[in-house]
């Protein structure tokens, strides 16, 4: 196929690039930068196109017209920006997704949309007053992509600006599918982690990262490692190659099982807190990666005002049903959440100490 990859170049879509061309598809890349997808610059069957889609020089319909298949991973994708930026968020998430979903339209393509897990928001179980007879029981911090209610906070917690916008995208391409026949298949991931993820707070071409690296920050340099509120939310985190496995078999869509289909891509199995994971961290730095000269950071609770400033709100617990991945696609996660997280802390030290070698080539 010739496939349109819109956001290529960031931490999902280098890695589905990757899987694309190994696949031989031909692929038309577009992305404000390069780095992540360097390796495949010269490859014979991918096309870079650096460009801000939010400029008019960009011929979106052009670029649509010419493809078989439309995959959209553009978005700010980091609790920092929702907070410090909300209006750019709802404009590039909403405004300028929906242009690309009504390219496709027009040309009659099909789209594989990237969202959110965060569309759910938070559980029900974590309400005050709510009435659950063990809220502990993972089934009320499951969620389903047909069934499940979303639950957000009020404006004034402008966080959830981000899930709101993507869930209206999401309305809108069903809204297509419904009147107009539209093609679309809907990706929830549930936070992915791997090589390549954002990188530190120091490099700000990510924006500002998300935990994992302000945790990888805290362990090379021997600051704190910050809690928000205490560190008690959960996440499940699931290991790139899991899946890109996954995101593939929604690629070949065998059979057309993905038609109008949302799918929650993400492991059940690898719940965790991030207390939990700030720990696990730790100790896994102090076996594998740590100099005695240096120490190891603190881990220490801050307010979520503290940290990321007012509007700040969160998703407490969110636990993938992916019945619909299991059945659908025969697709089933395999990394354990502690090889997810060692994996990952592998390919950041390496990638830190590659450019620490070149800091110190460059100046001496
Ligand atoms: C983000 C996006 O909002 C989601 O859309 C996306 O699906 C998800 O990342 C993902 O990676 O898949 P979130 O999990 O809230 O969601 O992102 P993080 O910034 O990594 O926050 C995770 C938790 O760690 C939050 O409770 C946050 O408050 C906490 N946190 C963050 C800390 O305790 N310390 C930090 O230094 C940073």
């Amino acid at each position: 196929m010739k496939i349109l990859t819109l956001g290529a170049a960031g931490f999902i879509g280098s890695h589905l690039t990757d899987r694309l061309l190994k696949e031989r598809h031909t692929v038309t890349a577009v992305d404000l930068y390069s780095e992540k997808v360097a390796e495949y610059l010269n490859h014979e069957n991918m096309t870079f196109i650096q460009q801000d889609i939010r400029s008019p020089d960009w011929d979106l319909d052009r670029a649509v017209e010419d493809a078989d298949l439309v995959i959209d991973l553009i978005a700010y994708a980091n609790p920092g920006l929702y907070l410090r930026i909300p209006l750019e968020v709802f404009r590039l998430n909403f405004i300028e997704n929906l242009k690309i979903a009504e390219a496709c339209v027009r040309h009659g393509k099909r789209l594989i949309q990237f969202s959110t897990c965060e569309v759910y928001g938070r559980t029900a179980a974590s309400l005050k007053n709510a009435r659950v007879a063990d809220p502990e029981d993972p089934i009320h911090a499951t969620f389903s992509e047909d069934t499940s209610e979303y639950i957000l906070g009020p404006v004034s917690k402008h966080r959830w600006i981000y899930s709101s916008a993507k869930q209206l995208l999401e309305r809108v391409l069903h809204a297509y599918g419904i009147e107009q026949g539209f093609n679309y298949t809907i990706i929830r991931p549930f936070n992915f982690i791997g090589p390549k993820i954002d990188f530190l707070p120091t490099d700000n071409k990510d924006g500002i990262p998300r935990v994992f690296s302000y945790f990888m920050d805290a362990l090379f340099n021997g600051t704190q490692m910050k809690l928000v509120n205490g560190g008690v939310n959960r996440r499940c985190y699931t290991y790139i190659d899991d899946a890109i496995g996954c995101s593939y078999r929604i690629v070949e869509n065998r059979d057309g099982v993905c038609d109008r289909q949302i799918f929650n891509v993400g492991s059940p199995y690898n719940e965790i807190s991030i207390r939990q994971m700030a720990e696990t961290m730790r100790e896994i730095y102090a076996q594998k990666y740590h100099d005695n000269g240096t120490r190891l950071p603190d881990i220490v609770s801050v307010t979520g005002d503290e940290f990321y400033g007012e509007g700040y709100d969160d998703s407490d617990r969110r636990i993938p049903d992916i019945t619909k991945a299991r059945t659908l696609l025969r697709w089933e996660p395999v990394w354990s959440v502690r090889d997810t997280i060692e994996a990952t802390m592998q390919a950041h030290v390496d990638e830190y100490r590659k450019r620490e070698a070149v800091t110190i080539a460059a100046h001496g």
